[in-house]
């Protein structure tokens, strides 16, 4: 296991490429399962989590080949039962079951196990498939779908208790690409991930309007064949060096952005009294840090809202921030773990019923932490980059599930960090 060790005070400076999204990319990879021709998928990050991806599609048949960021990927011929010792590992692993679902009639997967930012039940992914015909039966952790005569168009409501979910539209969305006439999908998530996936699937032939807004229509189709797609930029990444350039920088600056879909985060960082001045074309931008900094209010929400993925490292961006800040998380209220451990650096934060309340203190100081999922983990990375001494983060590998080569990307804007092997 590696842990990471920061040692603070460095200015960040220069420019950095941001990666491809990971959410974009895990669904469109498990969107490969859906035609027996090749798919060429351009920028998908080198993160653990899309090796898991290619690992599952490859143990049900793909023929992967991946170099320098371009995934190659041949689905001839594909089993319908996705391997436990594979899926538990990823909660993403359940976007095979809509292509497999599609394509075979029928599927076996795991039941996604507990995670750590909160309940993260699939139930919103089965009322869509049911919905579109298929029969559902559980048996020993496993989840077997089946639709011996094909799936059929439906009217499909998608709204859960904390609003859409984002892997149950993509899910449902790859099932009907290739059911009999035409699925409707009202409380769609309207994620740019989402949009992604919908713009791989029409270029496979699918028939699909509305992807981007809270309405989808997707008209069923026979067959669909190869394609080749580029990975939109990951605005989580963005967000994240954002913060960073905010906390540490001076003149920060990231290309391979994406303007539009970086709204929230920027209206956020820039309420704090930072200024994110954007390129004309909207792909690259440059963060200067403010003199003047306030506390500020955030509550998440489903896209265009702030995004939850972006709550943690927030949270660290205003442990010393002067002035009081209120941190709400409405999409997974449980997810505060990162501020145990920015306790235990000095923030000054109270956490009850889904809010932190975070009073911006002068410094931080090192101490040993512990990493507790993946953006948990990169606050902890942002908190270290300012604080006094240095901090030994520790369980690296929840980090390098959803940031590509972070380490390398912190150094070469001047970040004094080093991977070492924990013992
Ligand atoms: N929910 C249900 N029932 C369901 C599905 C979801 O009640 O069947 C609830 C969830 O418990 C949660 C809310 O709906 O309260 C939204 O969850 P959603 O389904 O949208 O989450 P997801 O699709 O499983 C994706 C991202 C997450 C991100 C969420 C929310 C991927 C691979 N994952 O998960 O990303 O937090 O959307 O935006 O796209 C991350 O990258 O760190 C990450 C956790």
């Amino acid at each position: 296991m590696d842990k990471l060790v920061v040692h603070g005070g460095s200015t960040l400076r220069g420019a950095i490429n941001i990666s491809g999204s990971k959410n974009a990319s895990l669904p469109i990879l498990a969107a490969a399962l859906l035609t027996e021709e090749d798919c060429i998928i351009r920028r998908v990050p080198d993160v653990s989590d899309t090796n898991y991806m290619i690992q599952i599609i490859s143990a049900l048949g793909a023929d992967v080949e991946r170099s320098s960021g371009t995934v190659r990927i041949t689905c001839a011929d594909i089993m319908d039962e996705a391997p436990y010792e594979l899926v538990r590992r990823m909660r993403a692993s359940v976007c095979v079951m809509g292509p497999l679902l599609a394509r075979k009639g029928r599927c076996v997967v795991s039941l996604p196990g507990g995670c750590v930012i909160g309940d993260r039940p699939i139930d919103l992914h089965l009322r869509g498939f049911e919905a579109l015909g298929a029969k559902i039966e559980f048996e020993g952790g496993n989840i077997t779908l089946t639709a011996p005569d094909g799936l059929r168009g439906a009217e499909i409501d998608l709204r859960g208790t904390h609003g859409p979910t984002v892997l149950g539209t993509d899910n449902v969305m790859m099932a009907a690409t290739l059911a009999e006439g035409i699925t409707v999908i009202e409380s769609a998530a309207a994620e740019p991930e989402v949009l992604d996936l919908a713009n791989f699937l029409n270029s496979m032939g699918a028939k699909i309007t509305g992807a981007g807004t809270r309405r989808i229509v997707i008209e069923g189709v026979k067959k669909l064949h190869g394609v080749e797609h580029t990975v939109i930029p990951d605005r989580i990444e963005a967000g994240t060096f954002m913060a960073a350039a905010a906390l540490a920088g001076e003149g920060v600056t990231l290309h391979r952005v994406c303007r539009d879909h970086m709204k929230a985060i920027t209206a956020a960082i820039e309420l704090s009294g930072h200024r994110v001045e954007f390129n004309e074309s909207g792909c690259s931008c440059t963060i200067h840090r403010g003199d003047v900094l306030q506390g500020v209010e955030i509550t998440t929400a489903p896209y265009a809202g702030y995004p939850t993925d972006m709550q943690a490292q927030m949270t660290a961006l205003l442990a010393t921030t002067p002035g009081i800040s209120v941190i709400k998380d409405t999409i997974f209220p449980q997810r505060f773990m990162h501020c145990a451990e920015l306790k235990r650096m000095g923030a000054d934060i109270k956490v009850d019923n889904g809010t932190a309340v975070v009073r911006g203190v002068a410094q931080l100081s090192a101490a040993p932490v512990m990493a507790s999922d993946l953006r948990a983990s990169a606050a902890l990375v942002l908190a270290a980059l300012t604080a006094k001494g240095s901090t030994e983060i520790s369980r690296l590998y929840h980090i390098d599930r959803g940031y590509e080569h972070i380490d390398e990307k912190l150094l070469m804007l001047g970040a004094n960090v080093e991977r070492v092997k924990d013992r």
